[in-house]
């Protein structure tokens, strides 16, 4: 030993910690019994004498934990491993390997597991060192025998003086940092053909070559020069590069089988910080082979550009990685598509058509079409639901059509002449679930019941009430609630996604996390998975069976009917389950939760947000009243289904859910549609249902928006303001309105709007349903574009009862 270190070595020793020499180094030989351990200190174990290669351990990614046993170039600044022994195992701090007589290098864990040891010993070590050509030597102990030799057991390079013989294979990494086994290899056939090959990982199964030299040779020789090649047994040489001549001092040369599947000969100037340089590549373009059993050369949906030489790869337009981290992967859909879905909203123009030039995809058709315009194609592709992709070219003369199904594979940019890959992409991507969610925590329905029966019994001192409760029940019995809606739902557009049943079991983990119950059913919390990738969060609501008439066509009219909304203050549907006797819905998710618990928490939200949630609301009904092509009558407007999103925007939720329980409720009713306080007078008298009722609603909505309380509170207030509607009533004639907002110092400067509002309010809440303002009105005069009248008293029951008809 004594070897003095050279001054080049030193001088990197200094600039990189990464070189620091550990005092177990070895230049020279080990003899059994010697041992290494893997730290940060001791990383080097053996030492070429000219100090150009090292053996030891290494860091393979920035797991620091994590070492590889390895040999790599001492001397160059960039980490260049060129041979490992531990690629799927690899060692934790404190492993140790150990030349041992009987079974050669052995590397343990700490736990006395064994991570590694060499293979095929033969016969006995006596000493091990590390060759100045970078080839790890076991020596029997008689000095002239190897026993093993890491050039006989090659991973991803070969070095020069290395020999390949027959049979050999050189494996590529999985990536660059990761060191198991990749899908490409370079290997030397028993008949003496040299070729190259992807494998389809877990297995083996290999894959058509894309490279090949058809020599019948005996060994692949890589040259001290840097010369590569296969010689015969006639002692022919099969150049694959030539020789680099006099710089052969100055170089280092490898051959390395890369992961991206190239096999490249690099070389690197020997006393510079330099990068490697490539000097041959096999293949010349990587993005030509084609591999019929496999994704190809990048993942499916992808395609191949060349760049630099090397691979790259894409997803085309409307499509994005499935794994953000494997640039290199399969890509995904942006959208979804599919017959099923198609049919949900079967209209011709949800999907457009991005036009790439010059890239194929030449396998994954099931038509060809010829001879068949650019043009008629893209027409085909579109009306097909089976077709994701179309390819149009030139072929014999004539245009073709080659239809394609996902997933795509072989992907690659062709330059030729007419050469067009049509991709069928989802206009209306919008209604992909991705940024907005809303919660539809629909609150358990804490309808005080009890309150609601003292509130009965302030009216059951009018003896009137006990007649007209008898008289609710018969009607209730007598009659068929009629809502008069449209039905016309010719154009059914809506993007609605369908769901398993199985699927929302696992979304919503067994329909475990409840978020809310409502008149309806229960609503859950889910996580879907759609295409693959990207999960998020969803509010399944679970309708409760039995209430919902099972006849598909119904429940699909009106699901779809609820699909085709898109306001921004209606919480948005996502999708549906119709299996036996279930049905879910599945809608946008948020957790900013309900506008019950916004005003009836502890502190009072500010003025100016409650004037615009109250605005949010009245467009959000507006839309269904007056916008949707279907007229949509919500029947339970309520704090508790309005939902406040990330900004704090009204969503009114549940809506159109008051036509799917009246399909088969004319027998059975037992229950008022809507809830008690909000639902208008016409629900108990022989009146037709009509989007007024939400206006009422509406109004009393309002009222406890402005108030910041509950309709009906029998316990925090006094007898004469128990009842809000009748309260806020006396207040606004008798020109007390401030009483109405207590404390609030921004709605007792803003007296104009508050008047404006309660106004507004007392118009909506008017028991006589023609009195009442429609929404387009409401909104109008809510923005103070057409002037508020005074209103009547809203229940004048003195003069005319509300039961009378
Ligand atoms: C380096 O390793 C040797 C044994 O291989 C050990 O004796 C020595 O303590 C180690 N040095 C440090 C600093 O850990
Ligand atoms: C020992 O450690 C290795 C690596 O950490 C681990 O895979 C193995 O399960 C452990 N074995 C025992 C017996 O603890
Ligand atoms: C093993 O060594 C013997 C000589 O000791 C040699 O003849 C034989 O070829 C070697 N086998 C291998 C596989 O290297
Ligand atoms: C070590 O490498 C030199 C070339 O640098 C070579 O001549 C020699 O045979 C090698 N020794 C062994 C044992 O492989
Ligand atoms: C390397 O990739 C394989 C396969 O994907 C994976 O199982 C392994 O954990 C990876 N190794 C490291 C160190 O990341
Ligand atoms: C040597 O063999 C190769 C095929 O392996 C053949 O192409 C070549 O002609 C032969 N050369 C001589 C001189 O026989
Ligand atoms: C291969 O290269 C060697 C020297 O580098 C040269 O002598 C030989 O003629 C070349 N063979 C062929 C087939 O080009
Ligand atoms: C070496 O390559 C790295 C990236 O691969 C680059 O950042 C660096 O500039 C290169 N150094 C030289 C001297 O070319
Ligand atoms: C795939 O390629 C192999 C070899 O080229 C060929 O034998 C096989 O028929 C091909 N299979 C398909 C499905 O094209
Ligand atoms: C993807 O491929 C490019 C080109 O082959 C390569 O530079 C890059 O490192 C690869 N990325 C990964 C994560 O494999
Ligand atoms: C919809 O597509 C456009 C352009 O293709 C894209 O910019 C946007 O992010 C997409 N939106 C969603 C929600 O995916």
């Amino acid at each position: 030993m004594g070897f003095p270190l050279p001054p080049f070595l030193f001088c990197i020793l200094i600039l990189s910690p990464f070189f620091l020499v550990a005092q177990s180094q070895s230049i020279g030989n080990v003899t059994p019994g010697a041992s290494h351990t893997a730290s940060d200190i001791n990383s080097t174990w053996l030492v070429s004498p000219s100090g150009d290669f090292a053996f030891g351990f290494q860091h393979p990614n920035e797991d620091k934990d994590l070492f590889l046993l390895s040999i790599w170039y001492a001397k160059i600044p960039e980490k260049t491993i060129v041979w490992y022994a531990n690629r799927d195992n690899l060692a934790p701090r404190g492993s140790k390997v150990e030349l041992t007589a009987d079974r050669g290098l052995v590397l343990t864990a700490q736990n006395g597991s064994e991570l590694w040891k060499t293979e095929s010993l033969n016969g006995t070590a006596g000493s091990g060192f590390m060759n100045d050509t970078g080839n790890l030597v076991l020596q029997g102990s008689n000095r002239n025998i190897n026993v093993w030799e890491s050039f006989n057991d090659p991973r991803d390079t070969l070095l020069p003086l290395q020999i390949m013989e027959r049979g050999r294979t050189l494996s590529s990494r999985l990536s660059e940092s990761n060191f198991s086994k990749g899908r490409f290899q370079l290997q030397f056939l028993q008949d003496g053909n040299l070729v190259l090959n992807s494998i389809n990982l877990p297995t083996d199964y290999m894959n058509e070559n894309y490279y090949q030299t058809n020599t019948n040779g005996l060994q692949l020789v890589f040259g001290q020069s840097g010369d590569l090649y296969v010689l015969s047994e006639n002692n022919t040489k099969f150049n694959l590069t030539s020789d680099q001549g006099s710089s052969s001092g100055q170089l280092y040369f490898r051959a390395t089988m890369d992961f991206d599947g190239l096999f490249t000969v690099y070389s690197h100037p020997k006393d510079s910080f330099s990068n490697w340089t490539a000097l041959r590549y096999f293949p010349e373009n990587m993005c030509l082979p084609v591999f019929n059993q496999s994704s190809g050369v990048c993942g499916y949906n992808s395609y191949c550009s060349l760049e630099n030489n090397r691979p790259v790869c894409k997803c085309p337009t409307g499509y994005s990685l499935l794994d953000p981290n494997d640039p290199n992967g399969s890509c995904k859909p942006d959208f979804i598509q599919g017959c099923k879905e198609d049919e949900l909203s079967p209209t011709k123009d949800l999907y457009e058509i991005e036009v790439l030039n010059s890239i194929e995809w030449p396998y994954s058709d099931y038509v060809q079409l010829k001879p068949f315009s650019e043009e008629e194609c893209k027409q085909s592709c579109l009306e097909d639901c089976m077709c994701a992709v179309a390819i149009s070219r030139i072929d014999n003369g004539v245009f073709g059509c080659w239809k394609k199904k996902l997933p795509l594979s072989n992907g690659r940019v062709q330059n030729r002449q007419n050469l067009k890959a049509l991709i069928k992409v989802r206009k209306d991507n919008s209604s992909l679930p991705g940024q907005p969610f809303l919660n539809p925590e629909i609150r358990k329905r804490n309808e005080n019941d009890t309150l609601i029966l003292v509130l009965l019994s302030v009216f059951a001192f009018l003896t009137l009430i006990l007649l007209g409760a008898l008289w609710v029940g018969f009607s209730i019995y007598q009659k068929k609630l009629k809502i008069n809606q449209r039905v016309d739902r010719v154009n059914v557009d809506s993007n609605l996604r369908y769901f398993s049943y199985e699927e929302l079991i696992k979304a919503t983990d067994g329909f475990k996390d409840e978020l809310g119950r409502g008149a309806f059913g229960v609503v859950y919390k889910g996580a879907i998975n759609i295409n693959m990738g990207s999960t998020f969060l969803v509010g399944v609501k679970k309708l409760t069976t039995g209430l919902v008439q099972e006849g598909e066509k119904e429940f699909r009219n009106e699901v779809n009917v609820i699909g085709r909304t898109h306001h921004k203050n209606l919480v948005r549907l996502l999708g549906f389950c119709e299996e036996g006797p279930q049905r879910l819905l599945v809608y946008e998710y948020m957790s900013n939760g309900t506008l019950a618990s916004f005003l009836f928490g502890d502190s009072k939200p500010a003025w100016n947000q409650r004037i615009q949630i109250t605005f949010g609301i009245a467009r959000g009904l507006l839309y269904l009243h007056d916008e949707c092509s279907t007229q949509i009558i919500h029947c339970d407007i309520k704090p508790q289904n309005i939902l406040l999103d990330d900004y704090n925007n009204a969503r009114i939720s549940d809506f159109g859910l008051a036509k799917l329980l009246q399909m088969n409720q004319s027998q059975t009713n037992t229950a008022i549609r809507g809830t008690k306080g909000y639902v208008a007078g016409e629900w108990f008298r022989n009146m037709p249902i009509t989007a007024k009722v939400d206006v009422y609603s509406f109004g009393i909505l309002l009222l406890e928006i402005i108030c910041c309380r509950r309709s009906v509170d029998m316990e925090a207030f006094n007898e004469e303001q128990a009842i809000l509607t009748d309260w806020a009533y006396d207040c606004y004639r008798e020109g007390t309105l401030y009483a109405l907002v207590e404390n609030d110092e921004e709605a007792l400067n803003d007296k104009k709007n508050l008047e404006r509002l309660v106004m507004v309010a007392l118009w909506c809440i008017q028991e006589d349903p023609y009195l009442r303002p429609t929404m387009r009105k409401v909104t109008l005069m809510l923005e103070g574009v057409v002037e508020v009248l005074v209103p009547p008293c809203p229940s004048p029951y003195t003069t005319t009862a509300p039961w009378r008809d």
